[in-house]
């Protein structure tokens, strides 16, 4: 049976307290830790780097999804790897040698992701689907949270669903998921939902409530609750 999996994207969280942010969304229901790494050269931001991510590796058993939007990328797997990343993400945007980078993310013993700019086509990928654990498909421009759900990456993620054919590939979706947007999204065949503003807002009082909503919405738009 399929199952939907919730990743808070801890760009929303509180950075002054960000362990003790990420320990209580876990404990609200969250299952993966989305962590967003940005450059300011690959998305117009920039975020934080594996120490920080090191720091805050302890406070959860939960596995960590890390988002690489950094060119180049290559210098830097092993950073992550190290910093206590379950998959590693690379964008097939920000690098001639996307093969090259998957292998590397493999080499390491981590599970590797591959992300789709909502810009770029998902032929760029053919040549890796026997290569990645987890495709990601972008609903937003990379680079900030807060931002909303472009409607186009609901068809690309269905055509995205087609390719993974029945192998064992996560279909991550990143960017504006919320209770509203979340039902669609899964309909479309995505199964790991990443979310930032729709899990952190309010406070940690309201974690877990936020993350369940998101998680109603989906399980109900594909049938798994009534
Ligand atoms: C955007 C990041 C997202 C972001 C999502 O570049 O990759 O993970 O934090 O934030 P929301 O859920 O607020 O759109
Ligand atoms: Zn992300």
């Amino acid at each position: 049976m399929r199952k939907i999996r919730i990743l808070p994207s801890i760009l929303a969280a509180d950075f002054a307290d960000l362990g003790a942010d990420v320990r209580a969304a876990m404990e609200a229901g969250g299952d993966l830790v989305h962590v967003d790494i940005m450059d300011g050269h690959f998305v117009p931001n920039i975020s934080f780097g594996p120490d920080v991510m090191k720091a805050i590796r302890h406070v959860t058993a939960a596995p960590f999804d890390t988002h690489l939007m950094i060119s180049p990328v290559d210098p830097y797997l092993e950073a992550f790897a190290r910093a206590g990343s379950d998959i590693i993400t690379v964008h097939a945007e920000a690098g001639p040698h996307l093969h090259r980078s998957l292998q590397a993310i493999r080499a390491l013993g981590k599970k590797a992701g591959v992300a789709l700019n909502p810009g770029t086509s998902e032929t760029a990928i053919e040549h890796v689907m026997d290569m990645v654990d987890l495709v990601l498909v972008m609903s937003v421009n990379p680079g900030f949270g807060g931002q909303s759900f472009i409607p186009g990456a609901l068809d690309k993620i269905s055509r995205v669903k087609a390719m993974i054919a029945g192998r064992d590939i996560a279909l991550e979706v990143d960017g504006g998921v919320t209770a509203d947007t979340a039902g669609a999204a899964a309909a479309a065949g995505a199964d790991f939902l990443v979310a930032g503003s729709a899990v952190f807002k309010g406070g940690r009082g309201k974690f877990a409530a936020n993350i369940a909503a998101i998680r109603q919405a989906a399980e109900s738009a594909i049938g798994l609750v009534a």
